[in-house]
C-alpha cells in the first residue's frame, strides 16, 4: 500500500513488528521502545523503518495496528559484514569497552555503509521534508548526515544505547572520522550516562575538530546538542502485569517448585559476553564453597536468551556458561536438589515477569552495560517493596539506582560477599532499599524517556 510521507519517522535496525505464524498477521514484539514509541507513533500517524531480521526480505510498506512499517532488506553477504561483522565484531565489543577484540576488516566496513545508505533512503522516502527522524543504535550510526543530505529541512535525532568509550578506546577505530562526521549530522545525539556524552565530546573534539559549546558541539557552522536520557521501562505496565492474578498463581507454583524454603536468586540475560554471567555463577560456586548447607538453602535460576548465535564470541560464551552450569551442579548438586535450574529461551513477558516475582535476590552483574533494562524491570514488579537487587556499578542503570546492593563484578570477593549480603540481608533494610528504588524506577518512566528526547529534538534550532 502506498503511504504518504510522515511527519515523524523512527528508525532501528528491526521492525517493531513480527509475524505471527498462527494468527496469520503481525504482532509487535515486547520491548521498552516499542511500548515506548506506539503512542506517539499512533499520535502523529508516524512510520517505523527496520530490518526483517531475515536475509533478502524485502516487504511493501504496509501499515499495522496505524503505524506505517518500511522495511530496509539485507543481503546474506550484508547480514555476514554489516550486522555480524562491523556492528557486533568491532562496534559492539569496542563500544563495550573493548572486553573482547574488536576486529576491524574494511569489507565489514564497505557493507556497513552500504547498509546506513540504504536506511538513510528509506527514512528520506517516508519522512516530510520538515519532518522530526529519531534513529536508535549504534547499527545505524552513520544514518544521521546520510539522512541530513537528502533532507536538509529535517529535524534529526539519534540515540544511542549502548556505551560510548573513551577516547583511549575509540581512537583506534581505523573510520573514527567517518563516524564521528556522521553522527554529528544530528540535531541531537543522545546518551545513557553523561560519561556517554563525555567520551563523545572529547572524540569529536580531539578527531575532528569539534567546538564545545554550552549543552554541546558547533560543528560544520551547525550546532549539535548532546544530551544525557537514561532509557527506561514502562514501569506501571509491569508492575500491572505483577499484580495479575495469572502472574501471582505461576510465581507461586514456581516458588513451590523450586523450594518455598529456599532463596531464589534470578538472573535473566540475553547470551552475551557484556553481561557477566560467567563471574556471577563463579560468585555462587565461591560463596556455595564457603558456606556449608548453603547450596541446599538457595535455588539459582539463571534464563539466558539466546542472541547472535552465529558470532563466535557468542557461541563461545554459550559452552563456557553452559559448562560451569554443569559443574556447580556436579559438585553441591544432591538427588533431591539441583541448585542451579538454567534455561536457554526467550520467556514470554508473564512468564518473565513470574519469575522476577518469585525471585528473592535478583543478580544484575554486567562487565559494560549502556542500561540494563533487567534491573529496573525486577524493581518494577516489586509492588511490595521486597526482593533484593544486586546491581553491577558496570550497568548505566547503577548511575540511577545507587540503592541496589552495588558490585564490581570482576572482584571475585566483594562478589561472593554480595551473594552473602544479599542472603542475609535485614528485612526492613531490603525495604528500605527497594523503596528507594521503585521511586526512581516509577517516576521515569519510558514514557518520561521518549517524551524528553523528542522535546529536545524538536526545540532543536540552527544558526540562520
Ligand atoms: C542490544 C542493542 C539493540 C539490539 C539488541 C538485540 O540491546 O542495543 O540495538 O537490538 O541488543 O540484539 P540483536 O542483535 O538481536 O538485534
Amino acid at each position: 500500500m502506498p503511504m504518504d510521507r510522515s511527519g515523524f519517522v523512527v528508525a532501528a535496525n528491526r521492525l517493531p513488528v513480527r509475524w505471527h505464524e498462527e494468527a496469520d498477521d503481525w504482532e509487535f514484539s515486547p520491548g521498552g521502545l516499542v511500548s515506548a514509541l506506539r503512542p506517539v507513533l499512533n499520535e502523529r500517524s508516524g512510520t517505523w523503518v527496520g530490518w526483517t531480521g531475515r536475509p533478502d526480505h524485502a516487504l511493501e510498506p504496509f501499515v499495522h495496528d496505524g503505524i506505517g512499517q518500511r522495511s530496509v532488506p539485507l543481503t546474506k553477504n550484508e547480514i555476514v559484514g554489516h550486522y555480524r561483522g562491523f556492528c557486533n565484531s568491532t562496534v559492539w565489543p569496542l563500544y563495550h569497552n573493548a572486553i573482547r577484540t574488536p576486529e576491524y576488516h574494511r569489507h565489514w566496513w564497505r557493507p556497513h555503509v552500504a547498509v546506513n545508505r540504504r536506511f538513510a533512503d528509506t527514512i528520506a522516502a517516508a519522512l516530510a521534508d520538515d519532518g522530526t527522524a529519531w534513529v536508535h543504535d549504534y547499527q545505524l550510526q552513520l544514518v544521521p548526515d546520510f539522512l541530513r543530505a537528502r533532507r536538509p529541512g529535517a529535524r534529526i535525532g539519534f540515540f544511542l544505547h549502548i556505551p560510548f568509550p573513551p577516547v583511549e578506546l575509540f581512537g583506534y577505530m581505523p573510520w573514527r572520522r567517518p563516524v564521528l562526521r556522521e553522527l554529528l549530522g544530528a540535531d541531537v545525539v543522545a546518551f545513557q550516562t553523561r560519561r556517554g556524552v563525555a567520551n563523545f565530546s572529547e572524540c569529536c573534539v580531539r578527531y575532528v575538530g569539534a567546538r564545545p559549546v554550552q549543552d554541546g558541539l558547533e560543528y560544520d557552522g551547525r550546532l549539535v546538542r548532546l544530551q544525557c536520557a537514561p532509557i527506561s521501562i514502562d514501569s506501571e505496565g509491569f508492575e500491572r502485569l505483577a499484580r495479575s492474578p495469572e502472574v501471582r498463581d505461576e510465581a507461586a507454583a514456581l516458588r513451590e517448585r523450586l523450594g518455598p524454603h529456599r532463596k531464589i536468586f534470578l538472573g535473566v540475560d540475553r547470551l552475551d559476553y557484556t553481561k557477566g554471567i560467567a563471574v556471577r555463577l563463579k560468585a555462587i560456586e565461591t560463596f556455595f564453597r564457603r558456606h556449608e548447607g548453603a547450596a541446599e538453602e538457595c535455588a539459582i535460576l539463571q534464563i539466558a536468551v539466546p542472541t547472535r548465535e552465529k558470532v563466535s564470541d557468542y557461541a563461545a560464551m554459550r559452552e563456557e556458561v553452559e559448562q560451569l552450569v554443569g559443574q556447580i551442579n556436579g559438585e553441591f548438586g544432591t538427588t533431591g536438589h539441583t541448585p542451579v535450574t538454567y534455561l536457554y529461551r526467550t520467556l514470554a513477558p508473564e512468564d518473565l515477569v513470574a519469575c522476577y516475582r518469585a525471585a528473592d535476590v535478583m543478580m544484575v552483574t554486567p562487565l559494560c552495560d549502556g542500561m540494563n533494562l533487567v534491573a529496573k524491570e525486577y524493581v518494577a514488579t516489586r509492588f511490595d517493596d521486597t526482593g533484593v537487587l544486586i546491581l553491577s556499578e558496570f550497568a548505566g542503570a547503577a548511575h540511577e539506582l545507587a540503592d541496589a546492593l552495588l558490585v564490581n563484578p570482576l572482584d571475585a570477593d566483594w562478589m561472593a560477599d554480595r551473594v552473602r549480603d544479599a542472603f542475609d540481608l535485614p528485612v526492613t533494610e531490603g525495604i528500605e532499599r527497594m523503596a528507594a528504588l521503585r521511586e526512581r524506577v516509577l517516576a521515569h518512566d519510558v514514557f518520561r524517556w521518549s517524551a524528553g528526547c523528542l522535546d529536545a529534538i524538536e526545540a532543536a534550532t540552527q544558526p540562520a
